[in-house]
C-alpha cells in the first residue's frame, strides 16, 4: 500500500484503502496508530473520561447466537439487581465524580420494564442533583419507549449494530422478525431522530467476517453521523451455536491488533466522537483497553456492579475484573491510565464533541 494515504490531512478513506490498512502489516499500523493519537490530541485532548457501568440485569428474551447471556443458555446463573442495589451502585459513581454512568442489561420489552427504568432514572436524578449523565444500553424498544425515557433524562443510547452487513447479522442472529437486521437499523435511526446521544458498534473478529465488512463498518458509521462508538474484539462463548465455528477465527492477539486498527481508522475518519475502550480488549490482555487508548479512544467504562453479579454477566469467556470489588477495578484502572500520558475527565460529562457540534 502507498504510504501516502497515511499523511496527515487525508482523513477520507475509500472502501479498498480501510479494508487494506485494516489487513495492515505491522510498519503500516505503526504509522497509522502514530497518526490516529496525534488526530485525537488535536481534536478531543488525551483526556479519558470514565462511565461507570452497571450491568444490572442478565435476563434476557433474545438469542444471538454468540452471546454467553441469550436465553438459551440454561447454564448462565441468572441476577436482577433490585432498584436500590442500581441507585446505589450510580451514587458510588457520583461519589468517585465518574459524572456519566451506563446502565446495561439483556433485552426485555414490556411495559413493566419501561417503567422500571423510568423509576430508577428518576431515582438517580433525585439523590445526585441531576449531577450523572446517563447512558442506556437496553437494546432494541419501542420509539415510544426510547422517546419516554429519554423524557426522563436519559440522554445517551448505545445500540450496537453488530455488524453493518445483513447477510453476516444473518448468519449471527436467529431467523426470526425480533433479530433481523432492518429492526436494528430502524432502532438506531429512532435514537437519533429523538435526541440521543447516538452510539453504536460492531463485533471484529467474527467467523465469516471479512476486511471489506469492517471497512464497510466505519463507512457506515461514518456516514450515519454517530455520536459515540464501542467496538471490540469477538471472544467465542462455549455455551452458545457460534462457539462450532471458534477454528475459523484468527487467533486472539490478531483480534487484539485488529480491534485497535479499526480504533484507530474511525478516529482519523471520525476526529471528535467519543470512542470507547471495549471491556473485551481487556479478556485478551490485560492492558488492552489502554492500548486503545493510546490509539484513539477516549472513553474507559469501570465496571461497577456489585462484585457478587458481576461473574454472572459474561457475554464471553474469560471476562475480565468479574471477581475483584468495585473499587479495586476503578483504582486499579485509574493507575493504568496515568501511564498511557492521559488525564482522566473526573466531574466532567465528556459529552461527544461531534453531538454538541451538530446540535448547535
Ligand atoms: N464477544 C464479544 N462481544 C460480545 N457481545 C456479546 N457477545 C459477545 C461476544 N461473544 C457484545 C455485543 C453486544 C454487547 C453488549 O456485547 O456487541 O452488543
Ligand atoms: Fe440478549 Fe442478544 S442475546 S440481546
Amino acid at each position: 500500500m502507498c504510504k501516502s494515504q497515511l499523511i496527515p490531512g487525508n482523513r477520507s478513506f475509500n472502501r479498498e484503502e480501510l479494508a487494506q490498512l485494516l489487513a495492515n502489516d505491522r510498519n503500516e499500523q505503526d504509522a497509522l496508530f502514530t497518526l490516529a493519537a496525534s488526530i485525537k490530541e488535536a481534536s478531543v485532548g488525551n483526556i479519558v473520561y470514565f462511565r461507570g457501568l452497571i450491568e444490572f440485569s442478565n435476563l434476557c428474551s433474545k438469542d444471538c447466537l454468540y452471546c454467553g447471556i441469550r436465553k438459551s443458555n440454561v447454564l448462565a446463573q441468572r441476577y436482577n439487581l433490585s432498584d436500590r442495589e442500581i441507585v446505589d451502585a450510580a451514587l458510588y459513581a457520583h461519589q468517585q465524580n465518574y459524572a456519566s454512568l451506563v446502565l446495561q442489561s439483556g433485552e426485555l420489552e414490556s411495559r413493566s420494564f419501561t417503567e422500571r427504568i423510568i423509576r430508577v432514572l428518576d431515582t438517580i436524578h433525585r439523590e445526585t442533583r441531576g449531577e450523572l449523565r446517563i447512558t442506556l444500553s437496553l437494546g432494541e424498544q419501542s420509539e415510544d419507549t426510547y422517546r419516554a425515557w429519554n423524557d426522563h433524562g436519559a440522554h445517551r443510547y448505545l445500540l450496537r449494530i453488530e455488524t453493518s452487513n445483513p447477510e453476516l447479522y444473518g448468519k449471527l442472529h436467529p431467523e426470526d422478525s425480533r433479530h433481523g437486521f432492518s429492526r436494528r437499523i430502524k432502532a438506531l435511526a429512532s435514537l437519533k431522530k429523538i435526541g440521543y446521544q447516538t452510539g453504536t458498534g460492531v463485533m471484529i473478529g467474527l467467523p465469516f467476517q471479512t476486511f471489506e465488512d469492517l471497512a464497510d463498518d466505519l463507512l457506515f458509521m461514518q456516514d450515519f453521523g454517530i455520536d459515540m462508538v464501542g467496538m471490540g474484539p469477538y471472544i467465542e462463548h462455549s455455551e452458545t451455536p457460534l462457539y462450532a465455528y471458534r477454528r475459523q477465527l484468527i487467533p486472539l492477539r490478531e483480534r487484539l491488533y485488529l480491534s485497535l486498527r479499526m480504533v484507530a481508522l474511525l478516529r482519523i475518519l471520525m476526529p471528535d466522537i467519543n470512542i470507547a475502550a471495549a471491556t473485551a480488549l481487556q479478556a485478551i490482555e490485560k492492558m488492552g483497553r489502554e492500548k486503545a487508548i493510546r490509539v484513539g479512544a477516549n472513553v474507559i467504562m469501570p465496571n461497577i456492579t456489585p462484585g457478587i453479579y458481576r461473574d454472572n454477566y459474561k457475554l464471553y469467556d474469560n471476562k475480565p475484573c468479574t471477581d475483584e470489588n468495585a473499587e479495586d477495578c476503578t483504582s486499579c484502572l485509574q493507575a493504568r491510565i496515568a501511564m498511557t500520558n492521559h488525564a482522566i475527565g473526573f466531574g466532567n460529562w465528556g459529552d461527544s464533541k461531534f453531538f454538541t457540534d451538530r446540535m448547535r
